[in-house]
This record gives structure tokens, sequence and C-alpha cells, in this order.
């Protein structure tokens, strides 16, 4: 009997474009499994604006005009954008390399907008990736509630359940950056999957994989190997050598298939939400742990631990087709 292969799912991308986000961007547009239908950006990295300007412009080095791209929040729900991270993104967010310019504008209407616009087309299909804080999502389960039940699953690139922060002791930059956000997507009746740093830090893109894009003959991958070398030289002191942590792509991967994790428990998820020393921190019960980490009933969002195989050689190859 002919295998039929089920049609790409449509994909909303929600991110702070970002170099990690540009990896993640291109991997998808890279991934036959689905169907990038929009994409919408969000304070982080840098503001929501310049965001949408790095989308846009590594859209249209891909030949890819067709996706809109929508400005969200340019804040967190409490408290205010706090200029983003210029010393590992580069002050424009694509490690400070002039992009050729798209020349197009962003979507009308916000990225709430957007993805709710989109849950509505693709009712019942549509699938969400973020990988920047999740401010948009949080704003548009407030907008509109039911969207849950709109949305087949939601894959976050954010926390830390055993592994140390990034941007505290206890905080991931993506759930830190708003953990009012993260606290009510996390809580929402959907199912999430959470891909923490304890496995994106497993996954290290080197400079020969840097100097593969650079060479490759194509209009995308070599401006991303560009964009590559300040946020190579900002992990130096964390690994002792120039590389990189594939934190957005890694999760891209997860949702899209390439990636199959192999430890990932569905477990309560409590995002601190004080103002005290943990502000931020993903609180995962894994209590579990000697018990081979059981699924513990009734909990929603499934937090991974251990994938089955490096992505960084099926990063390069579906990077190289661009
Ligand atoms: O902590 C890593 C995350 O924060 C990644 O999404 C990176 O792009 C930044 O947004
Ligand atoms: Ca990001």
């Amino acid at each position: 009997m002919s295998q039929t292969c089920a049609p790409p799912a449509p994909l909303y991308l929600d991110c702070d474009t970002g170099v990690d986000d540009a990896l993640a961007l291109a991997y998808l547009l890279a991934s036959p499994e689905i169907d990038l239908v929009g994409v919408g950006t969000v304070h982080g990295n840098v503001d929501a604006p310049q965001g949408a300007t790095n989308t846009l412009d590594l859209l249209a080095l891909a030949g890819r005009d067709d996706v809109p791209v929508a400005v969200g929040a340019h804040d967190p729900l409490a408290g205010s954008y706090d200029g983003g991270v210029p010393h590992v993104h580069g002050r424009n967010g694509v490690g400070d390399v002039v992009l050729p310019a798209s020349g197009r504008s962003p979507a009308a209407g916000t990225a709430v907008d957007l993805l709710l616009r989109l849950s509505h087309e693709h009712a019942g299909r549509l699938r969400v990736v973020a990988v920047g804080p999740l401010t948009n999502l949080a704003l548009a389960l407030r907008a509109d509630p039911t969207l849950t039940k709109r949305v087949v699953d939601v894959t976050v690139m954010g926390g830390a359940a055993l592994h140390p922060g990034n941007v505290t002791p206890v905080g991931e930059a993506n759930i830190a950056n708003d953990p009012e956000a993260a606290a009510e997507v996390l809580s929402a009746d959907w199912d999430v999957t959470l891909v923490p740093l304890d496995v994106t830090m497993a996954h290290l893109l080197e400079e020969t994989d840097r100097k593969t894009l650079l060479e490759a003959g194509t209009t995308l991958a070599p401006w991303l190997g560009e964009v590559l070398d300040l946020y190579f030289g900002f992990h130096v002191p964390t690994f002792g050598r120039r590389c990189s942590a594939l934190h957005d792509p890694l999760a891209a991967a997860v949702a899209v298939g390439g990636v199959t994790p192999t430890l990932a428990p569905r477990v309560p998820v409590v995002v601190d939400t004080t103002d005290g020393p943990g502000r931020g921190q993903t609180v995962c019960d894994l209590r579990g742990r000697y018990a081979g980490y059981p699924d513990v009933p009734g909990a929603r969002t499934r937090v991974v631990l251990a994938t089955d195989a490096p992505l960084t050689p099926q990063l390069l190859e579906r990077l190289l087709t661009l």
C-alpha cells in the first residue's frame, strides 16, 4: 500500500529574532512537515519591531515573502522591555550584520491578531512554536480563551528544570523576561512541550559548521553564518571555545519531529512570579526521578530532558537548502 503523506501542518512561530531564532525560522522554512503560515515578534533579544524587520529580511533571503509577519508586544505583562541583549545577539538582533533589506512591511495588526486569525483559518490543525518571551501567547489567551480549542499543540523554548538559569541563577531568558505570561500560558487548557536549557545546552554548533554555512552557495545560509559570528563569541566563557547552543532550533526540531524526545515526562510546572530571587524559575515537579520520571496525572506540560539524536547534522542539512 502506498504511503499517503499527511499534508504539511500549518505552524505559527512567535519569536524575538535573535540569532538562534533566525536558525529556528530557517529550520522551519526547510521542513516539509510543516507550512509556516505566520510569524509574530515579541520583545526579548531586541524590541518587537526590530525582531519583525529581522524576520522579514530573513524571509526575503529565503524567497518567502508570502509569510506574514506581525509585530507583537513591546513590553512584558508586568514591567517594561529591558533593552535587549546586544552583547549576545548584537544591537540589531542579528549579530550586528546588515542583512539585505526586504523592503516588506509587517502585516497590519498585532501578533495577537495574526495568531487568532490563523487559529480560525486553521482551526484544529494549527501548531504553535514560541521561542521568545510568551507575552503574545498570554495576550492572545486573554483576548480569546477559546484559542486553546483550535490549537493542536504548543512548543516552547524556555525554562530550566534541573539546569541553572541563564539570566539569573534559576531563570531562563524567555521565561524570566515575562514570568506572568509564562505562568498564564503553562496553566492554560492546552498541551505544551517545554524545551528547556537542560536539553538545549547539549546541542551545539561549531566553527566548522558555521564555515559550512558561510561557504554554501545559497541565498540564506551564508548570511546565517555571518549572523552567528558575534553569537559564537558570546559562548566562549561558557564552553571555552567559539560555538553556540541551539536553543530555538531545537524547539523547532522537536515540534516538527526532526528530533525525538527520549525523556520528556508530563509534570506540573509552576512559574515563580514572585519578586524574590526565584523570579522566572520554572519549578518542574521531577520528584519521580528515581522511578523513571513517570507522567503525573493531569499534568499538561511535557518537559524535554533528552533527545534521540544530535540536532546539528540535520539542522545543517536543512539550512543548506536555503
Ligand atoms: O534562553 C535562550 C532563549 O532566550 C532563546 O530563545 C534566545 O533567542 C533568547 O530569546
Ligand atoms: Ca529567542
